[in-house]
């Protein structure tokens, strides 16, 4: 019996524009979003186990490592994306059962859709793995668990520069210009994305001037560009107000990362991580330095458009 192991990788993201709309009758908000991947990887391989007894799919177990803060939630479940992810594409077929074993390097729940890097790189793993095994999972079915496992996960799947409409989960790509620097700021704690998108609803009915912002124009004529000061001139994100409602030291975090010298600092998806826009790497290292001195928040520097997810 073929007992190769299986191995893929894929990257974060940023939103460098995050415009919510409506809610929808099945509870997702209408977007139109400016994903950028970034180079921040997560690695996922299987791990035959032959002689495992599953009751349900293929994974007999899962195994993460972070290099980032240690969640107080396990990881390790049968609910996890990535788990999900491979039962999903090597549903129906015999093959022999795996242990997943995820490298973390990006924030959990920080609004980087570290999870969703996750499920896309156990996706293209288990659909090499299927391969060794004499299956091929056609091209639509693999986008259709994407998009079922999470709206993030298409976007994780493809990389670079998209425009996303509908949850998130339409993808065009975007042509761009240059490399853009980034501070990575982590204030140490995870927010739910959903509880994110539930306080800007709340907010909205209170406050009419949070309207949604749809038009991304000007951003995508700014990456063509390639001028991060152009860039961080019109980023936009408007979940920003309620993540920091939730979590109001994000305020402060944004203004220091500014002070430090990044061109513009925003929160990164539904947060609580700030993405703080650098002139160049130099600057953003800077930046990390000292924001992270005081050790109550963590953070890194990388940079974008970097790849989707890749079979390693
Ligand atoms: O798709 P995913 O599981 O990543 O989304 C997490 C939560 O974020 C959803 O359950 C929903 O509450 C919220 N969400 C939303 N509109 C979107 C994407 C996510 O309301 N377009």
């Amino acid at each position: 019996m073929n007992v190769t192991l299986s191995a893929a990788r894929a990257n974060g993201k940023v939103n460098l524009h995050l415009g919510v709309g409506e809610v929808r009758g099945d509870g997702y908000h209408e977007l139109s979003t400016v994903f950028m991947a970034v180079d921040r990887t997560e690695t996922v391989t299987l791990i035959p186990e032959p002689d495992a007894q599953v009751t349900s799919g293929v994974v007999a177990g899962m195994n993460t490592t972070c290099h980032v803060r240690v969640p107080d939630e396990d990881l390790d479940t049968p609910k996890n994306l990535a788990w999900r992810a491979v039962n999903a594409i090597c549903d129906g077929a015999h093959v022999p059962p795996v242990r997943i074993e995820v490298d973390k390097t990006i924030p959990v729940a920080g609004g980087m859709a570290g999870g969703s890097a996750d499920a896309a790189a156990a996706i293209k793993a288990a659909v090499g793995y299927m391969s060794q095994h004499g299956f091929e999972v056609p091209a639509e079915r693999v986008q259709e668990i994407a998009a079922e496992l999470g709206a993030d996960v298409p976007f994780a799947l493809m990389g670079g520069i998209a425009l996303g409409t509908d949850r998130g989960d339409a993808l065009v790509p975007m042509m761009g210009r240059g490399q853009y620097w980034f501070a990575f700021l982590n204030p140490r704690v995870g927010l739910s994305t959903g509880a994110v998108f539930e306080k800007l609803d709340e907010m909205r009915f209170n406050d009419v001037s949070l309207v949604p912002h749809m038009d991304t124009t000007l951003l995508s004529r700014a990456l063509l560009s390639g001028d991060p000061v152009q860039v961080g001139a019109v980023m936009h994100n408007d979940l920003q107000a309620a993540a920091v409602a939730l979590h109001p030291r994000l305020k402060a975090l944004i203004r220091d990362a500014e002070m430090a010298g990044a061109i513009r600092a925003m929160v990164s998806g539904s947060g609580p991580t700030v993405a703080a826009l650098c002139p160049d790497r130099e600057t953003a290292q800077t930046v990390v330095e000292e924001i992270t001195r005081s050790g109550a928040v963590e953070g890194f520097v990388t940079h974008g458009p970097a790849a989707g997810a890749m079979l390693l």
